[in-house]
């Protein structure tokens, strides 16, 4: 099997790992943009220890704090020239992945501040984006090391893009952001790390490198899991949200190599139509998947439940049981207006075998 593999960011986790290398966070200019949410890296704790962290080195800051769960693209090109016209040297995104995809197309805006938003999903840019620095608050989008920004576009639609210089500079993960999550937002994350794995290892591109990645991220959430399952998440303690992190970069670095497959493209019309959140979005069609791919691709399928030590009853037993629950009805009607969707849909093109309108919309039908 051939190999193809590119990660172009220094990856710190650990309790403490932003005041600890404050010298790190601040190397790349005087000054810089912090994007976040409302109110989480603050809640959190990651905002006071990037400002400490900043303070530290001497670098100037500003904050634009108006990024929000599934980012617009009217706020990246908002906080791209606010960028610009403050002369910022880098962008610092903190949060989860809402946050740490915009920070991406932000910096390719500070850097661009003319561009259309044709041109920005094009990936048509005259000037190298600025150095972006990931402070992930969540375990669950792998965005911090990832080249891949999902924002929504102007039409509501989410849409990619992905590009080599695109990975942030720098990612620090401390697991203790996690712990002010709430349980339905842990699962939700969870969930979509676990998403990322098994996409990633049954697709067309995945590779030795990127399969290997999945299964340590798979093998380290379902140990997490199963503790949810017998307990609930306030049962975790930093070793398990450490395992979630983790897991998430995994995550990360297996759909760095391949990108998602089918779930991941569905999921998006439940998020954008119905508010479900992402994780949760993406994962409610995972057991579909993993049946999907036992029916067409079986030594693959043998292959995974070997590694990861896990019968197929049992891994979608605990899926269920993790993931919360999506309550949503929809008609034929519904179903017919969605299928423009997956005509020419780059990620379903990423399956094994041919995953066409008429499997999603029976697909749908069973399911809602
Ligand atoms: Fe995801």
């Amino acid at each position: 099997m051939n190999m193809n593999f590119f990660v172009n960011t220094r990856l710190i986790t650990g309790v403490d790992c932003v005041k600890n290398n404050a010298e790190k966070l601040g190397s790349y200019g005087d000054k810089c943009l912090i994007v976040t949410g409302a109110s989480s890296a603050k809640k959190c704790g990651a905002l006071d220890d990037v400002m400490f962290a900043l303070d530290k080195t001497g670098v100037k800051y500003e904050i634009y704090d108006k990024i929000r769960q599934n980012p617009t693209v009217e706020s990246c090109f908002e906080a791209g020239r606010f960028a610009n016209e403050i002369k910022a040297d880098f962008i610092i995104g903190i949060g989860g992945g809402s946050p740490l995809d915009a920070s991406k197309a932000i910096a390719v805006v500070a850097a661009n501040p003319d561009i259309s938003e044709a041109e920005l999903y094009a990936m048509n840019w005259e000037n190298q984006p600025l150095p972006v620095v990931a402070v992930g608050t969540t375990a669950g989008t792998g965005s911090e090391v990832t080249g891949v920004a999902v924002i929504t576009n102007s039409k509501g639609f989410k849409k990619s893009f992905r590009n080599d210089l695109s990975y942030p500079f720098l990612s620090l993960g401390d697991p203790k952001y996690t712990v002010s999550l709430s349980d339905s937002f842990t699962r939700s994350t969870a969930v979509d790390a676990l998403a990322h794995c098994v996409e990633s290892f049954f697709n067309r591109s995945a590779n030795d490198i990127s399969k290997a990645f999945a299964v340590t991220g798979v093998k380290k959430l379902l140990k997490v899991f199963e503790k949810i399952a017998e307990k609930s998440t306030d049962a975790l303690d930093m070793n398990d949200r450490e395992q979630l992190y983790n897991a998430s970069i995994y995550g990360g670095l297996a759909i760095s190599v391949t990108g998602t497959a089918f779930p991941h493209a569905l999921g998006y019309f439940l998020t954008e139509n119905y508010g479900i959140a992402h994780g949760t979005a993406c994962a409610v069609f995972l057991n579909e998947f993993v049946d999907y791919n036992a029916e067409i691709m079986p030594e693959l399928t043998d292959e995974f439940f070997d590694e990861i030590r896990y019968t197929r009853d049992d891994f979608k037993a605990l899926v269920s049981k993790i993931t919360p629950s999506v309550v949503v009805t929809l008609s034929d009607e519904d179903i017919k207006n969605l299928s423009v969707r997956w005509e020419n849909n780059a990620a379903l093109k990423r399956n094994h075998g041919n995953v066409d309108t008429a499997f999603v919309n029976s697909l749908l039908r069973k399911l809602f």
